[in-house]
């Protein structure tokens, strides 16, 4: 039986684990060099798992990235996998690692909700996570980035797509364009076929409606795009690349053909890098797979990190 004197007492308990929680989330409580779990970081209706590497010496006004998994995968193996937490250490910006809340770890890149600003599914979780890093942790908002790979990639297209005034520059490894995925009605974490088989074939000005709808009424600058596709790719058929250069040239009212298009002394043989303006490049790789290999060097440049 409870007495009033022990419930009284549970919910003082309660009540300190739920400020533990909440404190829990402060910078400097956060282990340095360690990947860990942070809650309690705002809306986050599909119960996103959020995960924070901070490096030993985090710069003043840090960036911030934001590294979405492939399905199949977690936020730890997308961080053991890569270098972005590593790079940390040299360049003092602070990773998120979302983890997909689904069973097969896709990620929500079909449903309107994830598709609209601030309208609900996985990336307003996400979208939540990066601006409590902005209030919270001294992140330099005009510093917030969005990686990701495969299904990550189709998240960062949702992210930088539907969320522009967080996050200012995006790299897609393997994905497709913003909205190619959608299908309303549908759990969001839905494959949807005929956009990843390359059978999606939209003009640039259909395409570019689709962002300006995520967002009607954003006036402000887009986020910086930088797409890598491989040209055999059979998960997400290289169409998709296509797709994506006349939505981000649409986007940016840049001309449909590259103004360069050149090889890379810093990438492999066979790699294209067509820049079509300051704020759009789109990187084809010759015999490529599912998926092309991150190249988070190169990344950084391009965030303007390194
Ligand atoms: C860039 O050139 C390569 C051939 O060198 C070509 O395969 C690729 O499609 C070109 N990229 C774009 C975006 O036109
Ligand atoms: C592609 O070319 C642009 C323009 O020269 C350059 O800024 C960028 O670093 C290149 N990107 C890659 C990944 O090589």
């Amino acid at each position: 039986m409870f007495s009033l004197r022990s419930l009284l007492g549970l919910t003082v308990l309660f009540l300190l684990g739920q400020l533990a929680l909440a404190q829990s989330t402060s910078l400097a409580s956060i282990p340095a060099s360690k990947l860990t779990q942070i809650f309690n970081f705002g809306t986050n209706p599909n119960n996103v798992q959020m995960f924070v590497y901070k490096p030993a010496k985090v710069a003043t006004k840090p960036a911030l990235i934001v590294a979405s998994h492939f399905c199949t995968g977690t936020a730890q193996q997308y961080f053991q996998g890569s270098k972005f937490a590593s790079l940390a250490e040299t360049h003092g910006y602070i990773v998120l690692f979302p983890s997909s809340p689904h069973p097969g770890t896709c990620w929500d890149v079909s449903s309107d909700a994830t598709l609209k600003h601030n309208g609900g599914g996985d990336s307003i979780g996400i979208a939540s996570a990066a601006r409590f890093a902005i209030a919270n942790w001294g992140v330099d908002p005009n510093r917030v980035f969005a990686v990701g790979t495969s299904s990550g990639a189709m998240m960062t297209s949702v992210l930088t797509g539907a969320y522009p005034d967080v996050f200012k520059a995006g790299v897609v490894d393997s994905g497709v364009a913003f909205g190619c995925f959608s299908l309303p009605g549908q759990p969001g974490d839905t494959w949807n076929e005929q956009c990843a088989s390359g059978q999606l074939i939209l003009t640039g000005q259909q395409w570019a409606q689709r962002v300006f709808n995520a967002f009607p009424g954003f006036t402000g600058q887009r986020p910086k795009m930088q797409v890598w596709h491989g040209t055999a790719d059979t998960t997400l058929f290289p169409q998709n690349f296509f797709e994506e250069i006349k939505q981000w040239t649409t986007v940016f009212g840049y001309p449909s053909t590259p103004i360069s298009n050149v090889s890379e002394p810093f990438l492999p043989a066979g790699y294209s890098n067509a820049t079509f303006g300051p704020n759009f490049q789109a990187i084809l790789a010759q015999g490529v797979g599912h998926t092309v290999p991150l190249f988070e060097q190169q990344y950084l440049q391009f965030l303007g990190i390194a």
